[in-house]
């Protein structure tokens, strides 16, 4: 199942929501993305695989406008990445609410600059139908310290879907859940995105949640790092981990990975 990258962009049917070219970025004399190049069509969801510390959260941080390449270039839509834009959320690894808003207060902040509903009581019901759709009806009003962890990031799924991005940049959403919470989770965004299609980027260490989600698994090489293998993933939802096609991409995938 695995193949060329290359001839995967070029099998593609769907436009190129991001182009990336040739992406090569280091920390003073530390190498982290070693040449990195690849296509993501537009609504396609695409998960990076990869050993810690190789390089995923910087491409990522790079593809979003958030750390300028050292050379290479990154395409939104065809035009050079000008830097971070509401057109692209990122939910990063650390977490970004606030903790001094309520969860309301919170989605009506992202909303900012980002959506052109100006009136504070459209603003507010806008919050709450977010809110609502990741399962947070009734506690609108709390603040994040009144949350479980899985709650907490459900608020952020919900910051991120409230502007409506083109892009949902996803660096590891969903690691600091317990299990059961994680599984939710996955299910819940796999309903989101049927309701409302985004193009999104996950990075996760998670081979099975990668699975699970994604129409395409890139595996990246240890740093500085390079597309080493990649798998299209083409099974129907909801899709059953324990299926023999299942097992056979996980086995592929953790071989890559060297494990
Ligand atoms: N702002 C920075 N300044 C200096 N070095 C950095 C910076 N950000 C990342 N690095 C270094 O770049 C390398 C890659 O870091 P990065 O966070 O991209 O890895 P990662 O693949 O996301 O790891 P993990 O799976 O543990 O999240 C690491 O060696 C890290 O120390
Ligand atoms: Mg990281």
């Amino acid at each position: 199942m695995a193949a060329d990258w290359q001839s995967q962009i070029r099998a593609n049917p769907l436009a190129p929501k991001i182009q990336v070219d040739a992406l090569h970025k280091g920390f003073g004399a530390l190498p982290v993305i070693g040449g990195v190049s690849f296509a993501i069509g537009d609504g396609e969801f695409v998960a990076i695989v990869g050993p810690s510390g190789c390089g995923k959260s910087t491409l990522m941080n790079t593809i979003a406008g958030f750390e300028k390449p050292d050379s290479g270039e990154v395409r939104i839509d065809g035009a050079p990445m000008a830097g971070p834009s509401p057109r692209g959320i990122v939910i990063s690894q650390h977490g970004s609410v606030f903790p001094w808003l309520t969860v309301q207060q919170n989605l009506m902040f992202g909303l900012n600059g980002a959506r052109h509903e100006t009136d504070p009581s459209e603003r507010a019901a806008l919050a709450d139908h977010y809110a609502a759709m990741v399962g947070l009806k009734g506690f609108e009003a709390h603040y994040p310290h009144e949350l479980s962890g899985g709650m907490l990031k459900r608020v952020e799924l919900a910051r991120a879907f409230i502007v409506k991005p083109e892009i949902l940049y996803l660096d590891e959403p969903f690691s600091a859940l317990d299990a059961l919470m994680n599984l939710r989770m996955r299910n819940e965004l796999m309903r989101i995105l049927e309701e409302e299609r985004h193009t999104v980027l996950l990075i996760t260490h998670d081979v099975d949640e990668a699975i699970y989600m994604a129409d395409r698994i890139l595996v990246l090489s240890p740093r500085p790092t390079t597309i080493q293998a990649s798998f299209e993933v083409n099974l129907p939802h909801p899709r059953r981990l324990a299926s023999p096609e299942a097992q056979d991409l996980r086995d592929a995938l953790l071989k890559e990975l060297g494990l």
